[in-house]
């Protein structure tokens, strides 16, 4: 009753050759899941992925998906596709992000429409699509802890973010009781592909928990909400206290 092993299940996982998105994935197939891998630009980390993945688990299945969630016209082609070549869809990890900083008055028009795109927009479709052909499944999506500000220094970031948020809530009335919605909210997890630990490191300091969490944390809160067949509109904060306070 307790297990989250849910042999011969399905699950579609936004962004994952990398990162977090990689992390979920490499839990998910140990659970048993087969993997719908989405990817944009990381083939070569795709394709190690999925490699890596159909050597350890010889008996589930793993297929790539390419997709660019900026253009409409893929996002909407996305779940067919995975429906085609699977049959079944069981769980959507909205996981894919871009991250750009700046304020409200310093945002251009292309920094608006990419944030908002590929972090709410995407995300929308997906989940549309998903309880439209889908008989029954699991949402999980990807917001930030920086939903709880209204600090502009991530402006088209953070209200893309809180917008996901919101649709969770949505989702999660509209969708029930055959699909449950839930929404994580990581804090300081890992550096920017361009920054190191120290960056983090100093981020942390300023958090209750004085430390990064990396994605340990994550893979809980996802293995709780897959676990909790109760729980439905709820965010799980895995910010070391971050939404409380910061120093
Ligand atoms: N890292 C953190 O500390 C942190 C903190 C708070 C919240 N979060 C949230 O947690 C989630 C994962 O974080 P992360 O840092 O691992 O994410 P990330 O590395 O910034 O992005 C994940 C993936 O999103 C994909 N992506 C970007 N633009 C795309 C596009 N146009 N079309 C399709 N895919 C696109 C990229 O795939 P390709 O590489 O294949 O292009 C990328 O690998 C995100 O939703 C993020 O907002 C992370």
């Amino acid at each position: 009753m307790f297990s989250s092993v849910t042999m011969e299940q399905t699950a579609l996982i936004t962004g994952a050759a990398k990162r977090i998105g990689k992390a979920v994935a490499l839990y998910l197939a140990e659970q048993g899941w087969n993997l719908a891998i989405h990817y944009h630009s990381s083939g070569r980390a795709a394709n190690a992925l999925q490699e890596e993945l159909e050597k350890t688990y010889p008996n589930q299945k793993f297929v790539l998906f390419k997709s660019n969630l900026q253009n409409p016209f893929a996002v909407e082609a996305l779940i067919p596709e995975v429906l085609k070549e699977f049959g079944d869809l069981n769980l959507l990890v909205n996981n894919a992000s871009v991250f750009e900083g700046s304020s409200i008055q310093e945002t251009t028009f292309d920094l608006l429409d990419r944030q908002m795109m590929i972090n709410y927009r995407a995300p929308f479709l997906l989940m549309r699509d998903f309880a439209r052909l889908v008989d029954r499944g699991i949402i999980i999506n990807f917001v930030d802890t920086r939903i709880t500000t209204s600090n502009s220094d991530h402006a088209a970031y953070s209200l893309s973010k809180k917008a996901l948020w919101e649709l969770t809530k949505m989702a999660a009335v509209e969708f029930a009781p055959n699909f449950r919605v839930n929404a994580i909210a990581p804090g300081v997890t890992l550096p920017p592909e361009d920054k190191d630990e120290s960056f983090l490191w100093k981020l942390a300091a300023k958090i209750p928990m004085k430390r990064p969490g990396g994605a340990e944390p994550i893979l809980k809160s996802l293995e709780y909400i897959l676990n909790n067949d109760y729980l439905t509109g709820q965010l799980l904060f895995c910010d070391g206290g971050e939404n409380l306070a910061v120093r």
